[in-house]
């Protein structure tokens, strides 16, 4: 199967966790289209009463569309579940998360969430983190500070750039360092570092955060708990 159907084939699988009642954390791409588009169809289908909290304007964008109910992470006292994609899932289960760059948003929401799942094709499952560039959502003034110091600390930084070429802004107007590691050997030691830097808003290490992967393989969707 191509990748775009083992995306198709998580998004679609994903909504059997989700019940009436639910509030439920809305993550951002291509993976979570597919599991919007699903639970869309089951709301309709099973006159469920669901509420969706999202992490991007691009996810409230097509959850607007399909006339899912929507609150805002303050405006609810629980989140019941949230499902996400990822961009890279390690052996132990820690992540990398923001190819989107919504990784503050997605942080928050996954932070404030009972249950966490991700649904990934099996691609994204690796031994260690660090082959997908790390992202870190930085504030603007002072950011060619903290990029030469992380060039100075040999992470290898990229500003993300727009196809017209522009530093890429953040739903919260920031930009995004995707640092190039290639191995992640000690994730939280890196994540701390990266917290104490001023500038830094938030970092797309994602750590202790799911309950339960749903990767898609050839032969159909496998779930890790
Ligand atoms: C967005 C994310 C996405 O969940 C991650 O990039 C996976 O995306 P996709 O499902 O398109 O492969 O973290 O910030």
């Amino acid at each position: 199967m191509k990748q775009d159907e083992l995306k198709k084939l998580v998004g679609y699988k994903a909504v059997d966790w989700i019940h009436d009642g639910m509030i439920v954390g809305l993550g951002t791409g291509s993976t979570v289209k597919y599991m919007i588009n699903a639970l869309a169809r089951k709301i309709k289908n099973e006159h469920l009463n669901i509420t969706g909290v999202v992490t991007s304007n691009q996810t409230a964008n097509q959850a607007r569309l399909l006339g899912i109910k929507l609150k805002s992470v303050d405006a609810v006292d629980h989140i019941d579940l949230t499902i996400d994609g990822a961009d890279e899932i390690s052996s132990d289960y820690q992540g990398i998360k923001g190819g989107g760059a919504a990784l503050l948003f997605e942080k928050i929401v996954a932070t404030n969430s009972k249950k966490n799942i991700w649904i990934v094709d099996q691609s994204k499952l690796v031994d260690q983190l660090g082959a997908f560039p790390l992202p870190v959502e930085v504030i603007p003034y002072g950011s060619r500070q903290l990029f030469s110091s992380f060039k100075a600390k040999g992470f290898h930084p990229e500003f993300r750039i727009t196809t017209m070429g522009e530093k890429r802004k953040t739903d919260s107007g920031n930009f995004i360092i995707d640092l190039h590691l290639g191995k992640i050997s000690k994730p939280e030691k890196m994540a701390t570092y990266l917290k104490s830097q001023v500038g830094v808003v938030e970092h797309g290490l994602f750590l202790n955060t799911v309950n339960t992967v749903v990767a898609g393989y050839d032969d159909g969707p496998r779930v890790f708990e």
